[in-house]
């Protein structure tokens, strides 16, 4: 796949809470929105032939948790969406991993998109407690009983992406064990012990950083959810080190309207500080979109190297040791020192 002329970057987040209520449930919930340029994918996909969103059916009241205008995700022929597609059809679930802005949520959006699924998203990293996401009930006595997230996931169907899956606090992890069998259910202990069977098109994907001795601040996922997933599929940056990718390079010169010597500059800076990243020496490894904000800022008249202090050197770290290695780096690369 490799329309460059298509938007990459264009997922601003806007979080709005809504309140969805028929006769049947309740649900109030976050919903991370997604404003993109419209564009037509399906075509540049073959995802039907795992999931088809003709073949499912859910409630009408979840339409707006199924991402739109998702931009095409950028790859060198691996077809990371088919595979996805093809675990979730054969397996129900997968694993997806690879160190941080190496686009896993955006193709989890991508998938959704393409299957008309509804996505749920938890990030484990933050400290969402165990009432959002298996439910509570609110006000007094025992009237009204408000789903969780990952209750309603189960219930309603759809996918359920719980990015940072390491990150998981023990007690959720536990409680979630029973539902992730294929076809699993679980038990609402607060809630008079309902048990809910889990739906049959609810499926599951699970992101983290790889776990390895130089990648610094991971943990290993816990061995019951291991067990339980079928498929991993490996993500990494376009360039990273020595190895650079001639559609990055053209994607930033051609988005961001710069020269093609400084949109070199730029990915080969970028893949220098990946590189570090992944090996555990810097806190932040960039993503292509990050690059391309550095590219903006060049693109308006300022240089590579001032451009940077306001992006990527201070994006990288808030600390100036930090921030001074990758300034030299900046500087070694580009060619001013
Ligand atoms: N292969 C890719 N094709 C298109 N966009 C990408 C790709 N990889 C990363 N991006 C962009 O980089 C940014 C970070 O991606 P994200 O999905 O948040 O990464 P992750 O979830 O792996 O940390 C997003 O703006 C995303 O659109
Ligand atoms: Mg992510």
């Amino acid at each position: 796949m490799n329309n460059l002329e298509n938007e990459t970057d264009h997922r601003i987040k806007e979080i709005s809470t809504s309140k969805v209520n028929n006769e049947k449930f309740t649900l109030n919930i976050q919903i991370s929105k997604l404003k993109r340029n419209t564009h037509v994918l399906s075509k540049n996909y073959d995802i039907k032939k795992y999931l088809d969103s003709a073949k499912f059916s859910f409630n009408p009241e979840l339409d707006e948790l199924i991402p739109k205008d998702t931009p095409p995700y950028l790859d060198n022929g691996e077809k990371y969406v088919e595979r996805i597609g093809r675990a979730l059809s054969f397996f129900k679930q997968c694993a997806l991993i690879g160190p941080s802005g190496t686009g896993k949520t955006h193709i989890v959006y991508l998938v959704a998109e393409l299957a008309g699924l509804p996505l749920w998203e938890i990030n484990c990293g933050l400290q969402t407690s165990v009432f959002d996401l298996f439910g509570r009930y609110v006000g007094l006595g025992k009237e009204n009983w408000i789903d969780g997230l990952i209750t309603s996931w189960c219930r309603y169907g759809g996918i359920l992406y719980l990015d940072e899956a390491n990150m998981m606090k023990q007690d959720i992890a536990t409680r979630l064990n029973p539902i992730l069998d294929q076809r699993g259910h679980m038990v609402l202990t607060e809630k008079d012990n309902e048990i809910i069977q889990r739906h049959k098109d609810a499926f599951l994907i699970i992101s983290m950083n790889p776990v390895s001795s130089e990648f610094a601040g991971t943990k290993p996922i816990n061995a019951a959810m291991r067990r339980r997933m079928s498929v991993w599929l490996n993500f990494d940056y376009m360039s990273v080190g020595a190895k650079i990718d001639e559609k990055e390079i053209d994607l930033v010169e051609r988005k961001a309207g710069i020269s093609r010597q400084d949109a070199e500059k730029i990915i080969k800076i970028g893949a220098e500080l990946r590189k570090q990243y992944k090996s555990g020496e810097l806190p932040y490894g960039p993503s292509v979109g990050d690059l391309l904000n550095w590219a903006k800022i060049v693109a308006d008249g300022v240089s590579v190297l001032i451009a940077a202090e306001e992006t990527i050197i201070a994006l990288t770290s808030d600390e100036g040791e930090i921030q001074q290695i990758v300034r030299k780096l900046v500087q070694k690369i580009a060619g001013t020192q």
